[in-house]
Order: structure tokens, then sequence, then C-alpha cells
């Protein structure tokens, strides 16, 4: 640390300083500041497990408890006073500088009161390598001493409750002792997201290069990738060093490249979301031999349209049964529920069970659709009520409703009393009609009606 100079220091600090700040203003809980009792720099420590693979045991892998101790500047830390629980082998004791205090998020302390949820972290020792992918390559072309990669390197990967934050750091530590310095950050706070169809959605995810690291002037390169049902693809590339995108970019696909450069803020946005675009991200930093990723979820949640056929309702004379269909339109993911319900005079609804839910269909857009046929039989349903249809979807409950009317039950409706006005007159007509002839002629009736129709 001697050969540390003033003008490094002053940036690790300042940078230190402005993140700090930052934090704290997004989050007034955040622990940094919360425990800043004992000393500005200290950051609760992180339970995490230890996974290593044993190349010479034939690749078994070991995954023992070990305990990250976090300060944000190397100098104030003091290993005598941090505890070193019993049931870890002090061996597995990190002391990690993390001047960016992205691992003092408050969402990685241990928990408080009993509760059994935890942060999870897990760190394993990484492997510095040139990328082998052609649009990163230029990156490693800087030829710096490699005495800074001969160290060891580890990688931990921390989930903060409630998957509020996920976190990938690689750290170097002087070969063979545990303190340990976070080199390249990489997070998003939105580990999990739910959008709606035709809505811009951001998923965030930000970096940060120790300004001391002699990697941190020689360039960066920003890689998204999509991943669903082990099928994937590239949706952005975007080289730092010579400011290029790759060619293969994905439309309606942009990052905030000023934002990138001056901040690190390298979240992807997508202008238009589209049920395709559920999956998983992948957002991946290049620094020259060193990269590191964090994953996320995104989930296009459209909830259906419906429509009733035929629509109005026929009048029904009881016993008659009429076919219903409840088609549900346009919705993503494919979990609907369709259930049908009747509100009768009474005003009490009930559930009907006498449906059938047809197979789905997929449009062109990728949503889905599908349908009900419900048969319906008016004998039980009085003089007829509300009928609705009911479906039960992620993105919510869609209710669509139509009016049933069944004819000549009870209290007889205005056009039931049309229609009986309407066959007494012609009735009336034709007793009136039969009389005169019988009266006038006296032949047979029968003949004379039926010639009179023809
Ligand atoms: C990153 O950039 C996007 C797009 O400009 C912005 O909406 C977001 O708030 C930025 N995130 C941070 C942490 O600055």
């Amino acid at each position: 640390m001697t050969d540390f100079s003033t003008f490094s220091k002053l940036c690790l600090l300042t940078v230190t300083c402005c993140i700090q700040a930052c934090s704290s203003s997004s989050s007034s809980s955040s622990s940094s500041s919360s425990s800043s009792s004992s000393s500005s720099s200290r950051c609760p420590a992180v339970e995490c497990w230890l996974v290593q693979d044993h190349a010479a045991r034939r690749g078994a892998t070991t995954q023992e408890k070990s305990l990250l101790h976090i300060s944000t500047d190397a100098n104030s830390r003091d290993a005598a006073s941090e505890q070193i629980p019993s049931d870890i082998d002090p061996d597995r004791i990190f002391f990690v500088t993390d001047p960016a205090a992205t691992l003092c998020h408050h969402s990685l302390s241990p928990p408080t009161g009993g509760s059994v949820q935890k942060a999870q972290c897990e760190i394993s020792p990484f492997l510095h390598q040139p990328s082998t992918l052609q649009w990163v390559a230029p990156l490693t072309d800087s030829g710096f001493s490699p005495v800074y990669l001969q160290a060891d390197w580890f990688s931990a990967a921390l989930l903060g409750l409630n998957k509020q934050l996920v976190i990938s750091s690689i750290m170097r530590a002087p070969t063979a002792t545990k303190e340990s310095n976070v080199i390249l950050s990489v997070s998003s706070e939105t580990v999990s997201v739910q959008a709606r169809l035709g809505e811009p959605v951001l998923l965030d995810c930000g970096f940060w290069v120790d300004p001391s690291s002699p990697l941190s002037g020689s360039g960066f390169a920003v890689e998204w990738r999509y991943q669903f049902r082990g099928k994937g693809r590239l949706v952005l590339a975007y080289d730092g060093k010579t400011d290029r995108v790759a060619d293969s970019q994905e439309e309606g696909a942009t990052l905030d490249f000023e934002g990138l450069h001056q901040k690190g803020n390298a979240s992807l946005i997508l202008q238009e979301t589209e049920v395709r675009h559920s999956g998983t991200y992948i957002c991946t930093v290049h620094l020259p031999y060193l990269q590191a990723q964090v994953a996320m979820e995104l989930e296009i949640v459209e909830p259906p349209s419906l429509s009733l056929h035929p629509s109005p309702l026929p009048l029904a004379v009881p016993g008659q049964t009429l076919v219903v269909q409840c088609e549900a339109s346009g919705f993503a993911p494919l979990s609907l529920e369709l259930s049908w319900e009747f509100k009768g005079a009474d005003g009490k609804s009930r559930a009907l069970e006498s449906a059938s839910v047809t197979g789905h269909r997929q449009a062109w857009d990728g949503t889905y659709g599908q349908s009900s046929l419900l048969e319906l039989d008016t004998s039980t349903l009085g003089m007829g009520g509300e009928l609705t249809c009911v479906a039960v979807h992620p993105g919510g409950t869609r209710r669509a409703s139509t009016s049933l009317s069944v004819i000549g039950f009870g209290s007889p409706s205005i056009e039931d009393s049309m229609a009986m006005v309407g066959v007494a007159l012609v009735l009336y007509g034709l007793i009136k009609f039969v009389s005169w002839t019988i009266s006038s002629s006296g032949t047979d009736v029968a003949d004379k009606v039926e010639k009179k129709e023809k």
C-alpha cells in the first residue's frame, strides 16, 4: 500500500465519498450510513459460502462457510477489532476493501429479529484470462505488466434480501493474503421485473472499476445477452474503447451512452416490450482480463381482453339450452382461468360449472387466446339475470357480462304480451271469417278456407 500515489488515494476518496453520498441519498436506511457509530468506513459483515473446485480431486467442489468483512477504506481497517465467529475457519475470513460501497447495501446486512431469511453470497477463486469474444479482443491489446495479475483473484456473487439487488464483484488479494480489494463490481436493482406489453422498460445494470487499478484506464465493454429455455441471443454489445456497438444489436434496445461513460450506467432500455422479451437478461462488463456479470428476469404480463358470443344473447324459453362463448385474447403469459357466474333476479351470484375450455392459440404478436364454451340450461335460471365470464390472470382479473332473458316464465315481459296480443288478433280474424262463410253458403267450410289461403 506504500506505493499508492497520493493522487490515486485522492481519486479513491473522491469516488468513495461520491458513491456513499449517492447511495445514502437514494436509500436513507443504507447500512453504510446507519452503522457509522464506530467507523464510517465499516459495513456489516456478510456471511458467504466459499465454493472451490479441486482439480486435483477430480473436480470435486467444496462449499465452506466464510465471512466477508467489508470496509470502504483499507487504511481504517482494524483487523484485531473484527470478531471472528467460532464456527468459521479463520482461513476463510476475507477482509474486503470496497471503496464504491456496493457491498454495503442494506439488503446484504445480516437479518435482525430472528428472521430466517438471509442474503445469499458465494465467493470462489477467479481465473483471469483474455477475452475470446471478438469485439472485446481489442481491450486486451494493452500490454500492461502481468505482475498486477499475479495475485489471488476471487469473484463474489451476492443476492440481497427480497431480490432487491444482485452484485457480482471481482476482487484481488496480493498472493496468500486474505486482504482483497474490489476491482470490478457489476450490480442491478431490477432483479425481477414485470412490465405490460408495449411499455418501455429499463433493466438496471451499473458497474464500478477501481480507478487505482491499471485495468481501469484500458477500456471496457458491455454485453447484454438474452436467454430463455436454453436458447440465447445477443441483445447488444458495446465496446467502450472504440465507442462501437456490435452489428447484431436488437431493434429497440439501447443504452444511455453518456451515462455509461460517466457513471458506469450500463442499463438496457427496451423501447417497446413484446411478449418475446420475457426471459433472462445478462449484463456482462468486460475489462481487459476480467469480466463480471449479473442476471435478471423480465416478464411481460398482459391481462386478457374478453368478448362474449352471441352478444346480445337471444331470448330463451325455459328448458332451452343456450351455448355461450367467452373469448379471452391478447394475454401473456399463458396462465388463465376462465369461469362463469350467474346473478339471478334475487341478486345472488352463483358459479356455473357446465363449461369447457378450448385449447390455446398464439397470435402474431406472441399473445395468447383461449375460449370457454358454456352450455346454459335455462330451466334453472328463472326469468334470467346477468351472465358473467370471469378471467383470472397474473396481470389482473377481467370480467365481461351480458343479460339473459327467459320468456314465458312467471309474469310475461313486454315482448311476450305483444306476441300474445298478435296471436289473439289473428285467431279472432280467423273465427270471424269461418263463421261468415258458414252462414253465407253452408258449403264445406274446410275447402273454402283452404282456397282462400291459396
Ligand atoms: C441509468 O440510465 C437510465 C437511462 O438514462 C436512467 O433512467 C437511470 O435512472 C440511470 N440509473 C442510474 C442509477 O443513474
